[in-house]
């Protein structure tokens, strides 16, 4: 039997458990409790202690246990979220079978990768990140109109937006000038390596898109990436492809081929043990350690799962905490498009728990 709460996301402070069940319920952790009414919601709780275990209970019963992530120590020095393969353009979801999010399919203003940013853009505006890295594939088709309504949305977020482009804005899929154009709107697409300092942390923005090619390629970034990272600051290293573990493609879509991908974490891990590495581009949610350094995927916002990543940079080590969407109508569309590729994409997409939320002291 499907088990009725699914702990999703875990943080330092905080616990959001997915419901999927019948009628209205009260979820409860310690004193708190949260109304939910089937079939499917989030609940997010929150003003916990870190590293503690908590038990939820759902219909007077204990239905799960959660322990919240370890505060690395010394100070916070910067919160900063992502967004990855937003996809603004597109009306349709994979194949086997093919999903459509409304009837009429050609109005992609209206379909849900519209509504996933900009509920996610409601949640980070919440949570006032001192910086947002939207992690490319902004755009589905490289068009200037799609560019245009996934900016402003971006924009409502009010925090500074750090961009590298994705293999959808400019790479394989070719529309406009898609580096002009977003800087006409205010977004400055990162070309090679920029570092931003954001408060007390570095965010360094790689560009690893390449034009023609679906697949990516940082080799001629490692001498800059290694430039750009001063070892007295914790770092936060963005692109949109992938870093690939195995010397060969194991699934689609490719990303850097593993042996470039692997010299440059040896790179910049000789510079410093203070990084994070995160990528898109794959719309799954892993973690791995490399040599030290955490090395992330994390999903895109409009297919299952649906989520948002935060970093929590301390002088002692990082979080990561995933997100997932919790507006009614993209939950809805997210869960939904589980049965793609033959009801695979709901095991493949979502990664466990640890690959989504946790410590690394650095
Ligand atoms: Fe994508
Ligand atoms: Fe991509």
């Amino acid at each position: 039997m499907k088990r009725p709460i699914e702990v999703f996301s875990v943080g330092i402070d905080f616990i959001q458990v997915v419901f999927r069940g019948r009628g209205d319920h009260l979820l409860r952790v310690g004193e708190q409790t949260i109304p939910v009414s089937g079939p499917l919601a989030v609940a997010t709780f929150t003003d916990l202690s870190p590293a503690t275990d908590y038990s939820i209970s759902f219909g007077g019963r204990r239905s799960a246990t959660a322990r919240t992530l370890a505060r690395p120590a010394g100070e916070l020095l910067a919160r900063v979220a992502t967004v990855s393969d937003t996809h603004i353009g597109e009306t349709g979801f994979l194949h086997w079978p093919r999903l459509w999010s409304q009837p009429n399919r050609t109005r992609f203003d209206d379909a849900h990768p519209v509504w996933a940013l900009r509920a996610a853009a409601d949640e980070i505006r919440a949570w006032s990140p001192d910086a947002v890295a939207v992690k490319g594939d902004v755009s589905h088709r490289d068009s200037a109109a799609e560019f245009r309504l996934a900016i402003s949305i971006l924009q409502t977020i009010g925090a500074p937006l750090l961009a590298a482009q994705g293999n959808h804005d400019g790479g394989n899929h070719r529309g406009c000038d898609a580096v002009a154009v977003a800087a006409e709107l205010g977004m400055q697409f990162d070309q090679g390596v920029v570092r931003h300092d954001v408060r007390g942390a570095a965010v360094l923005m790689v560009e690893s898109t390449v034009a023609g090619r679906s697949s990516g390629s940082i080799a001629s970034h490692m001498t800059s990436a290694r430039a750009a990272i001063d070892p007295e600051i914790p770092t936060l290293v963005f692109m949109h492809h992938q870093l690939m573990r195995w010397p060969f493609a194991t699934y689609f879509p490719v990303g850097v081929p593993k042996p470039e991908a692997d010299e440059f974490l040896r790179q910049i891990g000789s510079v410093s043990k203070r990084i994070l590495v995160s990528s898109g581009h794959s719309h799954r949610n892993r973690s791995r350690r490399f040599e030290g350094i955490p090395v992330t995927e994390v999903g895109s916002t409009k297919d299952f799962p649906g989520v948002w990543a935060g970093y929590e940079v301390y002088e002692g080590g990082v979080v990561q905490s995933l997100r997932r969407i919790a507006d009614p109508r993209v939950l809805t569309w997210t869960e939904s498009t589980r049965k793609s590729m033959a009801r695979a994409w709901g095991f493949w997409s979502p990664g466990r728990l640890r690959d989504r939320c946790f410590t690394h002291p650095w």
